[in-house]
């Protein structure tokens, strides 16, 4: 459905996107996973013709996009990273200019903006100016929109971000039944692991405009080694804890964090009795035991957290 090879994107003498490939076969739902300023919307920006890259090639659906913009963009739905509606017409208003300009009229547009209103769950709402929505239900209506024109391949931006949690748990349902029911093809960016974590099979994970790792969920999480991480929740950690803690075999890394000591160990097993005993004296009000999942991976590959 999407093939993307060596794309190159640079603003000024900033490389924004640095060599990027990846594929997504038909039916899947890829998730490109990374930081604040990584280069997710540039790539998608590109993806979808609205950037012309610096080199490197795009293909969708067998479609040369980057010679053949408009043929790809028929069959792409993109949900930008900020909101396109106009805040002074209603939701349908906004629904039907979209379409309008998708070449949609008449019944067709009709039935195409009930159905994208009925799958986001704002028929009731559709009459109502955009301007009086909530943050969560102007991307629900962003998400409609780009519905309209039943693309194969759709493509989101962060579409969660800074949103209630209604809203957020009605879009990632949402996604699941396009990409699960009705065998959409999914490109879904965020710098939420969990959210990549349920709705993607397989995933890219982008750092300063290179895809540092890719594969499927079980591939990625497998580069964060067998590494656990033991969270101990305490009141008020201190370095003299974690001190004590780094001290114990077996024990890689100790983090203090708010509320918590953060401890990276090979074996949770193995290890996990003796690090309770360093611990014995510590008013310690909860221990969590986290498998390797996609944040670690980051960590792992670039050392820092993937958010700031
Ligand atoms: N039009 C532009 N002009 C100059 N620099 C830009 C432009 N657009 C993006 N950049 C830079 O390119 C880099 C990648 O930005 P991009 O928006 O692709 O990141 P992102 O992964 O989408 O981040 P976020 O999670 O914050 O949306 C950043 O350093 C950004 O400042
Ligand atoms: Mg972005």
């Amino acid at each position: 459905m999407l093939q993307v090879k060596n794309l190159v994107k640079r603003f000024g003498d900033k490389e924004a996107v640095r060599s990027i490939s990846f594929e997504v076969k038909q039916g899947e739902s890829f998730g490109l996973l990374g930081p604040n300023g990584a280069g997710k919307s540039t790539t998608i920006s590109m993806i979808c013709g609205l950037l012309q890259p610096n080199g490197g090639e795009i293909h969708v659906a067998g479609i040369d996009a980057l010679k053949n913009t408009a043929a790809a963009k028929k069959v792409m739905g993109v949900v930008p990273q900020d909101i396109a509606l106009y805040p002074t017409l209603s939701a349908r208003e906004n629904l039907n200019f979209w379409g309008a300009m998708y070449g949609l009229s008449g019944r067709e547009l009709g039935a195409r903006v009930a159905e994208a209103l009925e799958i986001v769950g704002l028929t009731d709402r559709q009459k109502d100016r955009i301007d009086t929505y909530s943050g969560g239900m102007k991307r629900r209506i962003n998400i409609a929109a780009s519905l309209l024109h039943k693309p194969q391949l759709l493509i989101m931006d962060e579409p969660t971000v800074g949103i209630d949690p209604q809203s957020r748990n009605n879009i990632l349902e949402t996604v699941r039944t396009l990409n699960q029911e009705k065998q959409m093809t999914v490109i879904y960016t965020s710098h939420y692991m969990e959210e990549v974590e349920y709705l993607c099979t397989r995933v890219g994970i982008i750092d300063h405009g290179r895809l540092i790792a890719q594969g499927t969920l079980a591939d990625v999480r497998r580069l964060a080694g067998e590494e656990t991480t033991i969270r101990l929740r305490i009141a008020k950690a201190t370095e003299q804890m974690a001190a004590a803690l780094k001290a114990v075999p077996g024990v890689k890394t100790v983090r203090i964090e708010e509320h918590a000591l953060s401890i990276l160990v090979g074996n949770s097993a193995e290890t996990l009795a003796p690090l309770m005993a360093a611990a014995g004296s510590f008013k310690i009000q909860g221990v969590e035991i986290e498998e390797p999942n996609l944040e670690s991976v980051f960590l792992h590959l670039t050392g820092r957290a993937l958010r700031d």
